[in-house]
């Protein structure tokens, strides 16, 4: 993200670690502003100020930053976390300080800071918080020329769920099908490519053509008995994924608005 800014001409002026060296990695990557640690005054210095720090740290860091720098120097300050299930409210202590308090969430997958320069511009965010830093979360979004949006603070929680049952599952879901793949003779090697056109294809039908014209397969067509099998192939090859494969099964058919037939409810259990 800071990269992006930085490149979009927003003036970048320190990144803060717990340690220099990481802070200065962040600015060959970033390529642009100062490396500061977080006890530095300059941690606190710009108008806007971005936590991106894991989740659990947030509470601590915004206490530390907080208790690091007096009244004076937080008022008027913008203060962003980018946690998507964490309310703004966790940051109180700087807003006792004087500062306004909000979040901006990319409702995107970030494995590395790469993966963030190539697929945060123009995505998704959840904004909340106190008006000022829902105005300025605005602004940086707009700069990286996404589609901001209000989320409940209260619903953060629902809402990073929303994230987590898609995306971190898939990528479990799809790693075990490659074991099955495999299993079945499927080479190594394709495996992989093959899967992620799969998943690609059935993303595409799902945000073209909605969640039940994109419902393929045996259970939509009531082909019980390719079911049953399955359950027989899965009860061998991976018998811990069956809870998995029957509450999918199930929803599936919520879905499809077919009935579970008896006989596949017996060889669920
Ligand atoms: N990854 C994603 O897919 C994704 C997507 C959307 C939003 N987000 C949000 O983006 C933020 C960063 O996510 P992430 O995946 O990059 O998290 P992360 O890898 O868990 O942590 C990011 C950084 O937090 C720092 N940190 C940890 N504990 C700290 C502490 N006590 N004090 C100061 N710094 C500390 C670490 O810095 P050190 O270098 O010092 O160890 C680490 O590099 C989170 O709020 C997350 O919810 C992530």
């Amino acid at each position: 993200m800071g990269k992006l800014l930085a490149q979009a001409g927003v003036p970048i002026l320190f990144l803060a670690a717990r340690r220099i060296g990481k802070a200065r990695q962040a600015v060959r990557f970033v390529g642009k502003g100062r490396a500061v640690t977080l006890d530095s005054p300059q941690a606190s210095a710009a108008p806007i100020i971005l936590l991106t720090t894991s989740d659990s740290a947030l509470a601590g860091v915004a206490e530390f930053l907080a208790r690091s720098a007096g009244r004076a120097r937080w008022t008027g300050k913008v203060v962003l976390h980018t946690c998507g299930s964490i309310p703004s409210s966790i940051l109180a202590p700087l807003k006792r300080r004087g500062a306004a308090i909000g979040s901006l969430h990319p409702f995107q997958t970030v494995p590395s800071p790469a993966a963030g320069f190539r697929n945060l511009r123009g995505g998704f965010w959840a904004i909340e918080g106190d008006a000022k830093a829902r105005r300025a979360a605005g602004e940086l979004v707009k700069t990286l020329q996404g589609v901001a949006f209000r989320i409940r603070p209260g619903e953060k929680t629902l809402y990073h769920l929303a994230a987590f049952l898609v995306s971190p599952t898939t990528v479990t879901l799809m790693e075990r099908s490659t074991r099955l793949l495999k299993k079945a003779g499927v080479p190594r090697k394709i495996a992989p490519l093959m899967l992620a056109r799969f998943v690609g294809e059935t993303t595409r039908n799902f945000a073209e053509l909605g969640a039940r014209r994109a419902l393929t397969g045996p259970a939509v067509r009531g082909d019980w008995q390719t079911l049953e099998r399955h359950i027989q192939a899965l009860r061998k090859a991976a018998p811990d994924l069956l809870p998995v494969y029957a509450a999918l099964l199930r929803a599936m058919l919520r879905l499809a608005r077919r009935r579970l037939p008896h006989s596949l409810r017996k060889a669920l259990c």
